[in-house]
């Protein structure tokens, strides 16, 4: 196991500037890129959406504005004396929402609001922190859900006995690295690939091992041809059926082959899709060097050869007028798209796209409305694989919420699609309305979104995460449920970009259980600058190989107990992948780091659960390695917030 330690300093500019005692350190002189929030982005003296802090009717001008659910560790270090602030819901919501405001201390609940809603006047807050090494501030749901949480800390300070020290936290989070370096040739990615019929074919045959590595295929039906410059297949899709070639792939330390199956017969994306989406990251300022350098970094990082194929642009690339003749066109940031997905094309990736059936897209910028079919051609002129179909204002044309009108808009895109001539997957965005999960198919989406947008916190996607056992019985080949796009590596909505908020263990669940869910996996953040560690989480072929098994199945929650979840994946071998969770429970101490190691829970799995009569042998996929055979149960470890993700084999 490799360790990457993440020193985080945060230092205290309680002398800087201020007419105040210089035993007093206020929080806004932390460095709050290390506040969670549940929703928008933390501000220092206004709400979360950067109005005036105001509660119940009252303006405050120094301040945190943050949204439910919001944590923040700091390490006082047993010299503080005490922690004082106002504490209340913001007025700025239309909506009201309830929240309720903690202290804790080395792992105890020093204070708490009780449940406080909109409208509510301050409280304040004195709370002694004398002997207490570690405090958080914790903002949670108040029991409910976090829409319209807006809070807000006034004035929240630390007093000490005596100067406030200069570095006044030191947060160590360790990202652990545990996914193995093999040396041995692979062949990676999914062993079957969905197109259609006469179509343009494009498939990138994912090998890793060291170099110089030599990759042979045989047995391609006629038609199609291999390129060992960027080991890619290309040409025409053969007729209807099932055809198999082989890989090889050899080098200094040994040799290996692969059967994979072309089908021609069962429509596109027979496992989930594997590539990266600019949104997360980029947000509106997405444009083409930004898209393009993502395309390079997917191979340069070594990703592709991880089987990581699309490389989707998502709203902002939209011009505001069309052709006299109606026809969609780019904005100025995408100088030309036939070019840009030629470039994606060579690289022997494909390209996607974004659109919304309502007049505007989400961002504002010109959508598919009344000109479906002709921007189906567009995208099909322009060589798109892939597109994103948002619904966003849609709503204003739709009569109602009623199933026929849901589906509307999506069936007609569908016919539109089945007109271009080319293999285009199709992505419908609706965030679950009319439990989309049970008519995507019928529809013709290869996946469907089946929540609102993601964001890096925990509670965002996690609440999204382990919800997901209502549609587990939808997902099939060519057929998959979409809880949103990964939230690890540098991400940000555009254009500034920081780390995801999520710890070293979260993002080991967040991979994990995308992988178990048979989600599709879109990479939201910038490829040009990932770490050793987001690659790690990336590249383990062990478990992407969970989520891109043949069978098509979607885990189930199996058992849940005192914060633990077990969820199972049967797969294409007769193995299945087991994912045990340890989500934490619900007064929030256990939100946080108060050791230096974080904390983990003895978890028991047992045959019961896993429904299992016979020996079976327990192999840990992130670590690559076997565990041995046991009968009746295995124990293991499992970190806060963290998962141990194994594959089990019977005899
Ligand atoms: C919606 C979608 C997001 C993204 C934006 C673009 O919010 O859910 O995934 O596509 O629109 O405006």
């Amino acid at each position: 196991m490799k360790i990457i330690t993440g020193l985080i300093i945060i230092v205290s500019g309680a002398m800087i500037g201020c007419t105040v005692s210089k035993n007093v350190l206020f929080v806004d002189q932390l460095d709050l890129t290390q506040m969670e929030s549940g929703w928008g982005e933390n501000h220092i003296n206004k709400s979360v959406d950067g109005n005036p802090l105001k509660i119940a009717g009252k303006t405050y001008e120094r301040g945190i504005g943050t949204h439910a659910v919001s944590k923040f560790l700091i390490n006082t270090g047993g010299t503080a004396v005490s922690f004082d602030a106002l504490a209340g819901v913001d007025d700025e919501n239309s909506k009201p929402g309830t929240v309720e405001f903690k202290i804790l201390g080395d792992r105890k609940v020093l204070w708490s609001s009780g449940i406080m809603k909109q409208g509510d006047a301050a409280k304040s807050i004195h709370v002694s922190l004398k002997g207490i090494k570690k405090m958080a501030m914790l903002v949670t749901d108040g029991g409910d859900n976090i829409n319209y949480d807006h809070a807000d800390w006034i004035n929240p300070r630390i007093t000490y006995s005596q100067t406030a020290p200069m570095v006044s936290s030191v947060i160590q989070k360790e990202y652990y690295i545990l996914t193995p370096v093999n040396n041995k040739p692979r062949i990676n990615g999914a062993s079957v690939v969905g197109a259609n019929p006469n179509h343009d074919f494009i498939f990138r045959v994912p090998v890793t091992g060291k170099p110089p590595l030599k990759v042979s295929v045989k047995g391609l039906p006629s038609g199609l041809l291999y390129d060992s410059g960027n080991r890619s297949i290309s040409g025409k899709a053969p007729a209807k059926g099932a055809y198999e070639f082989l890989v090889t792939a050899e080098n200094a330390e040994g040799s290996v082959s692969k059967k994979i199956t072309i089908r021609t017969d069962k429509g596109l994306s027979l496992t989930p899709p594997l590539g990266w989406n600019s949104w997360n990251c980029w947000g509106l300022s997405v444009d083409q060097k930004k898209v393009k350098a993502a395309a390079d970094a997917m191979v340069s990082s070594g990703l592709a050869d991880h089987g990581w194929t699309y490389i989707n642009i998502d709203d902002g690339w939209e011009a505001s007028e069309r052709t006299m003749e109606g026809e969609l066109l780019a904005n100025e940031k995408f100088p030309d798209m036939k070019v840009l997905t030629n470039y994606v094309h060579s690289l022997g990736l494909k390209s996607g796209i974004y659109s919304s059936p309502g007049p505007q897209t989400c961002g504002g910028f010109q959508g598919s409305y009344q000109n479906e079919l002709s921007d189906a051609r567009t995208w099909a002129k322009w060589g798109i694989d892939y597109v994103k179909y948002d619904w966003c204002s849609y709503g204003q044309i739709a009569i109602d919420q009623s199933l026929p009108e849901l589906k509307k808009p999506y069936e007609l895109m569908r016919k539109m699609l089945d007109q271009a001539d080319r293999d285009i997957v199709y992505s419908l965005c609706q965030y679950g309305m009319g439990k989309v999960w049970e008519w995507g198919a019928e529809v013709g989406g290869n996946l469907w979104r089946t929540t609102g947008d993601i964001t890096d916190s925990w509670n965002s996607m996690a609440g999204i995460g382990f919800a997901q056992s209502k549609s587990s019985a939808f997902a099939k080949p060519g057929n998959w449920n979409d809880p949103d796009m990964l939230v690890v590596g540098q991400v940000g909505w555009g254009p500034s970009l920081h780390p995801s908020k999520l710890t070293p263990d979260e993002q080991y669940t967040h991979i994990s259980l995308w992988a178990l869910l048979a989600s599709p996996l879109l990479i939201g953040c910038d490829m040009t600058q990932m770490d050793a560690f987001t690659l790690n989480l990336l590249t383990n072929d062990e478990v992407l190989e969970i989520n891109q098994d043949a069978l098509g199945k979607q885990a189930g929650l199996i058992s849940e107990k005192d914060g633990i979840q077990i969820w199972m994946k049967p797969l294409s071998d007769g193995t299945m992948a087991v994912g045990v969770f340890n989500i934490g429970t619900a007064d929030g101490t256990e939100s946080f780091n108060w050791d230096d190691q974080p904390n983990a829970k003895k978890v028991t799995v047992t045959a019961e659960e896993l429904a299992l009569k016979t020996k079976f042998k327990v192999r840990d996929a992130w670590r690559q390695t076997d565990l041995g055979e046991f009968t009746g149960s295995f124990e293991t470890n499992v970190p806060f917030h963290g998962v141990m993700l194994y594959r089990i084999i019977t005899q």
